[in-house]
């Protein structure tokens, strides 16, 4: 079914980043996401940025598509099926959110009163969020050293000590993922990632999400470390939309 809800306000994040709020009496889970149809030009998959009564899809300008939706206006309509895949395990105690680049959108639904950030993005203007977490729980890194630490996401993980949190959320690109998923693989710690790729059906029918033999729409997106360590193309590989696999 093809929910069609009205957009209540449209708020600016980033120069390239959009928040459309809207009510949806719907049951969502932090980490799933929502296949959003925009008439005449494509579909996407995009996870919720808020999953209360109030309702939140945050949209980074790519293509044609996002392109189209950070444009929608207060009042006018946005179409979605689902809420789809898996959500992340949620837990008591003390948490960490680490989100690059628009990767802190899914995440934002974990931020609560046990939760620290870890926020990385190319520049200032592009951290996403990071105005949500307490003042000292969060570690900010940029590309250009204009906020935080001058560094990656990895350099900023390194500031902290991972083993003293009860889960650690990851979203981002894969490549920043799969630098995060290197650095942490021989460490003791509780941790999962929300993966990318191209996505076309949302229900596990078209193979176009696959990745060693999983399926995000429907195994993921959210991952556990140890399943993402036994994942040989994560990070090497991605499918094209014509379906043909591609080495990075
Ligand atoms: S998007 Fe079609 S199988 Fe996952």
């Amino acid at each position: 079914m093809i929910n069609s809800i009205r957009i209540l306000r449209n708020e600016i994040n980033t120069p390239t980043v959009n928040s459309l709020y809207f009510h949806w009496d719907a049951m969502v889970e932090p980490g799933q996401f929502v296949m959003v149809w925009v008439p005449g030009i494509s579909e996407i998959p995009m996870s919720l940025s808020l999953t209360g009564k109030e309702k939140c899809l945050t949209v980074k300008k790519y293509g044609d598509t996002s392109n189209a939706l950070s444009k929608v206006e207060p009042g006018e309509r946005i179409f979605f099926r689902g809420p789809y895949g898996k959500p992340f395990t949620r837990v008591k105690g003390k948490t960490l959110l680490v989100g690059g680049g628009s990767g802190m959108a899914s995440l934002r639904p974990l931020i609560d009163k046990n939760a620290s950030g870890v926020v990385a993005a190319r520049s200032s203007d592009e951290l996403l969020f990071k105005e949500l977490f307490a003042k000292d729980r969060i570690t900010v890194a940029t590309d250009d050293g204009s906020e935080g630490i001058k560094g990656n996401i990895v350099d900023a993980m390194r500031e902290i000590e991972l083993e003293a949190f009860e889960m650690i959320y990851v979203c981002g690109p894969e490549r920043m993922i799969k630098s995060i998923v290197d650095f942490v693989s021989v460490r003791k710690i509780n941790m999962e990632l929300s993966l990318e790729r191209n996505m076309k059906c949302g229900i596990g029918i078209c193979d176009s999400c696959s990745i060693d033999g999983f399926q995000l729409c429907t195994d993921g997106p959210t991952f556990n470390l140890s399943t993402v360590l036994t994942m040989k193309e994560f990070g090497r590989t991605k499918l094209a939309e014509s379906g043909k696999r591609i080495w990075f």
